[in-house]
């Protein structure tokens, strides 16, 4: 394939070096979209597992694999990550590319839609880079048998022509390390599952890491913020470091246009609730969730396709996105004849009326 057509098969995938891109995908639980933010939250991304916040084990594992595979002088084995939306996916797979010193490519599931779309990808890796293919679980299953060989002997089967002269030719590929990333592993086929060396899984941030990563940004940021500060905006940030990060943006913005223009643990609570962020950290989706299981079902169980269509998202979201806080929580649980509301949701709806919610 000539240089130029492979580019030009290449044009429908983001291609970066260095492990500093952002996704190709549009995200669950982001804001809408104000661009300044997206160039901010780049720049907050944590670019070595030093400074990678929380997950400990995962971490720890992941050190040694990158220290085995450095040592051995080979590319590291094909890593698969999995956790809801704003953990640090995206994030670690760019530092498992810097770490190494390797080129870093991005792509997704949806985006490669022809089995030609990876080909192209895949001949034009050079030894040891790390190919990213984000929601993973949206390959389409022509395109994933491609990965097979690929993953499993760097190599690639190749159809030429139609019908009775077609014939198959086998191609050397570069080694290279394929990382995955999912919000559902349930979805990633077996065989696929399979040929990953390493499953790497993300939970739901603690208080504590989260207000790490609020002071992180904050002083990449230039935000003055203190201790209590840092710490109203972690409790609210739903176990979530992306979440964080757009709260604390905001609080931002409440303390220069109503404030002094620093964070503290008074002027983040007004900030909070002026946005509609209750003291559990609970958004507008949240909430209609638990009225709807609380006030219109009356506390019965609900399927999530009525439920999705009750609130006016996709099933898909409601259970990468929505699902696991609540659960988390204890404000909801899930049965097997549909999702109930908890007590605990009860409480919190009957004392806290709701807001206009800005997200
Ligand atoms: N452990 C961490 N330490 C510091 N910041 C983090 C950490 N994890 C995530 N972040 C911040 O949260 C943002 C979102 O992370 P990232 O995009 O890697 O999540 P993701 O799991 O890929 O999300 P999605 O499933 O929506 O693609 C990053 O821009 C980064 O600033
Ligand atoms: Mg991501």
């Amino acid at each position: 394939m000539s240089p130029r057509a492979r580019r030009e098969m290449l044009a429908s995938t983001e291609t970066v070096d260095g492990g500093g891109a952002d996704e190709p995908v549009p995200r669950a639980v982001d804001p809408v979209g104000a661009p300044v933010d997206e160039v901010e939250e780049a720049g907050l991304r944590p670019r070595t597992l030093e400074e990678f916040v929380g997950q400990s084990q995962l971490v720890e594992h992941l050190g040694i694999v990158l220290q085995a595979a450095r040592r051995r002088r080979q590319p590291v084995d094909h890593l698969l990550f999995a956790g809801p939306p704003g953990l640090g996916k995206t994030s670690l797979a760019g530092i498992v590319a810097a770490e190494m010193g390797v080129g870093f490519r991005v792509t997704s599931g949806p985006v490669l839609a022809r089995a030609g779309d990876l080909a192209a990808l895949l001949t034009d890796l050079q030894e040891g880079d790390v190919l990213f293919i984000d929601e993973i679980h949206r390959l389409h299953h022509s395109v994933e048998e491609i990965l097979y060989p690929a993953m499993e002997d760097a190599k690639l089967d190749i159809l030429i022509g139609k019908g009775p002269t077609a014939r198959s030719i086998r191609l050397d590929l570069p080694r290279f390390t394929l990382i995955g990333a999912t919000t559902r592993t349930g979805l990633v086929a077996g065989p696929l599952r399979d040929r990953f060396g390493f499953v790497g899984r993300l939970d739901l941030y603690d208080p504590v890491e989260l207000q790490t990563i609020v002071e992180r940004s904050a002083r990449i940021l230039g935000v003055a913020v203190d201790g209590p500060g840092a710490a109203r905006i972690a409790e609210r940030s739903r176990g979530t470091p992306r979440v964080a990060n757009r709260l604390l943006r905001r609080v931002r913005d409440f303390v220069e246009v109503r404030g002094d223009g620093v964070i503290t643990g008074v002027s983040a609570e007004e900030g909070l609730v002026l946005f509609g962020v209750d003291e559990l950290g609970l958004d507008k989706v949240d909430r209609a969730i638990l009225d709807a299981l609380c006030r219109r079902f009356n506390g019965q169980p609900v399927g999530l396709t009525t439920l999705s269509q009750c609130i006016g998202e996709e099933p898909d979201t409601l259970e990468d996105a929505y699902e696991p806080f609540l659960l988390q929580q204890g404000l909801i649980q899930r049965t097997p004849r549909g999702r109930v509301a908890t007590q605990r949701a009860w409480d919190h709806l009957g004392h806290t009326p709701d807001g206009p919610a800005l997200f």
